[in-house]
């Protein structure tokens, strides 16, 4: 997938506000073997290694421009790898004091598969925090699927459209509670952004939920993001335009027998 660092940064602040509320849940212990999955450019990722005394954190991410750029915060004790968490075998070992994910879970099918498969990778003892976007019912996530269905984008995209595979929150605390976990916490939150108008909307959507149409559209692209534009202006009229954002978090001890 085509991530595009400059997009994705553009609203760095923005994304950073629910990184505290999940870093807030870790407890912090000395040396721990830590997984960040979906570690994009890497600096949420150095953040989370400088509050983790004598660790080792691995970022890993399946973007190879996203991870060009986490490079520079490579150092003793944090790396960064290659590697897809829809992959079975992504994570080498099964006995991590941390599986963390900020933002990336949401890119990954079937979570009824995924979170027992991370789950049974944590060490007795050990947490997982994640972190996930939840905003598929907002209208500037729904209109594009909309869009996307309607032609000519329809046969431009071979009929791709993807379906958030975020579950609720009763869901993942199920699991947690399945995979013996304890300390279970999960909330869903909203996250406010205010933009001047619909278009920061878009721009904000450009680097996220848009990112595997754009890749599919070819010269399609720019009259899908005309569309798109137009049709959320329609729904989010005005200045300044409240974008209620909201994600998922949760957190969680495993057992230790
Ligand atoms: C929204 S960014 C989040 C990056 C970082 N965690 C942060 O919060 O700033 C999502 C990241 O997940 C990565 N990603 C998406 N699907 C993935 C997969 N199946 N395996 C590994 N990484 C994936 C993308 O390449 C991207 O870097």
């Amino acid at each position: 997938m085509p991530w595009n660092p400059d997009q994705y940064h553009k609203f760095q602040a923005t994304r950073s506000a629910p990184f505290e509320d999940v870093a807030a849940l870790i407890n912090v212990r000395d040396k721990m073997r830590v997984v960040d999955l979906g570690c994009g450019t890497g600096e949420l990722t150095a953040k989370l290694a400088n509050m983790l005394p004598n660790s080792h954190v691995l970022g890993v991410d399946n973007s190879s421009q996203m991870l060009e750029r986490a490079q520079q915060y490579k150092r003793r004790g944090l790396d960064f790898e290659l590697g897809d968490i829809s992959d079975e075998n992504v994570l080498p070992h099964s006995e991590w004091d941390l599986i963390f994910s900020h933002a990336a879970l949401h890119w990954v099918e079937d979570h009824r598969s995924l979170i027992p498969r991370l789950l049974a990778k944590v060490a007795p003892g050990g947490q997982i925090a994640v972190q996930m976007p939840s905003n598929y019912n907002h209208i500037a996530q729904r209109l594009v699927l909309d869009i996307a269905l309607e032609e000519p984008y329809r046969t431009a995209l071979n009929g791709y459209v993807r379906y958030s595979s975020v579950l609720s929150i009763d869901d993942y605390a199920e699991m947690l509670f399945a995979g013996r976990f304890e300390n279970i916490i999960v909330f869903e939150k909203i996250y406010p952004q205010v933009h001047e108008n619909s278009d920061g909307v878009v721009e904000f959507t450009k680097g996220s939920v848009l990112v595997p149409y754009l890749e599919r559209l070819g010269d399609q692209a720019d009259a899908f993001m005309n569309t798109y534009r137009q049709r959320l202006s329609q729904h989010m009229p005005g200045s300044p335009v409240f974008y209620s954002f909201r994600r998922i978090i949760f957190a969680a001890t495993k057992a230790l027998a």
